[in-house]
């Protein structure tokens, strides 16, 4: 473990040495919060910091970028990754620990298991592009989970369906942390930040705000009573005439993911990812 020199912050690169500390902070009878991520981190991120700590004494981030959660055709090799810069952010936010651990940690010789997800992970939502993906995800999230035993960890509603099934997850394995979602932060224009916001053209960047502003006129439409059918076709339009390849643009009940069609048996959360380029976005609102 590695005191850093300017600030509180300190660095575990295994786990045993996480454990250690987290036994310490419990010992002083302090409460820990998790907050996993990939890293290249930006004001989304660092706000799941302030909300963790309003949760719980101590604030844990992870940064892994985890290889199971890539497709092989994904950008996992050219996923940003910058970690002097992250624990300068990190520290400015006065986290307390930055947990880095390597792949071979993680995932050492002879690793076997994998957790399969259904209920919210089988929404027809990434699960359709990315079928793969969120067997990483829980994996990854399961075993961070074990590591660090913290009492809560919080998550962004950023990635909507992530949280619902790290949830789903975590109720049904009998997890003790509790799951906390944080709402998404955006650009002043309405993008929401994402580590691979980095990947847009200058053309791209000024074109991405178009996705929130779909998802937003989308949902006024259904609030001023229009059906939910008719105001995702107009949404995909809008997409489309900004530039973009829609993956998906949906409905769904906002806690189950379950598709909805009438804003009577809502709450309803509209979900999308596009295609901008060779980058994927995704965003999501409450209607
Ligand atoms: P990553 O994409 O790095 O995101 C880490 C956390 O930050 C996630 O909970 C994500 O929802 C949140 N986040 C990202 N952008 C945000 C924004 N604009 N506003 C609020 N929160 C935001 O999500 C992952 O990593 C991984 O899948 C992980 C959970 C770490 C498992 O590997």
């Amino acid at each position: 473990m590695v005191a850093d020199s300017v600030s509180r912050l300190e660095i575990a690169g295994d786990v045993a040495s996480l454990r250690a500390k987290v036994a310490e902070w419990r010992r002083l009878g302090e409460t820990v919060a998790l907050a996993p991520t990939m890293g290249a981190l930006h004001d989304g991120h660092i706000s799941l910091v302030a909300q963790a700590k309003k949760l719980a004494h101590r604030v844990v981030m992870s940064i892994f970028v985890n290889p199971t959660q890539f497709a092989p055709t994904e950008d996992f090799s050219a996923y940003p990754r910058m970690v002097e810069a992250d624990a300068a952010k990190f520290a400015a936010a006065e986290g307390d620990l930055l947990f880095l651990p390597s792949a071979a940690e993680v995932y050492p010789a002879g690793f076997a298991s994998q957790i399969i997800t259904a209920g919210p992970a089988a929404a027809g939502l990434e699960d359709r592009f990315r079928p793969t993906h969120f067997a990483g995800v829980a994996t990854v999230v399961a075993k961070l989970l074990n590591q660090c035993r913290p009492d809560v960890a919080v998550f962004g509603e950023k990635d909507y369906q992530q949280l619902k099934v790290v949830t789903q997850m975590a109720r049904d394995l009998d997890f003790e942390t509790q799951i906390f979602g944080a709402p998404t932060v955006r650009e002043a224009d309405g993008l929401a930040l994402s580590s691979r916001n980095v990947y847009l053209s200058a053309d791209e960047r000024r074109a991405a705000p178009a996705l929130y502003r779909a998802l937003m006129a989308c949902a006024a439409e259904i609030r001023a009573g229009a059906s939910i059918e008719a105001a995702l076709v107009a949404a995909r339009e809008a997409l489309a005439s900004a530039g973009f390849a829609a993956d998906y643009v949906e409905a769904r009940h906002a806690e189950t993911l379950s598709p909805i069609s009438l804003r009577a048996n809502g709450p309803i959360r509209l979900l999308a990812a596009a295609r901008l380029g060779k980058t994927r976005l995704i965003d999501n609102i409450a209607v």
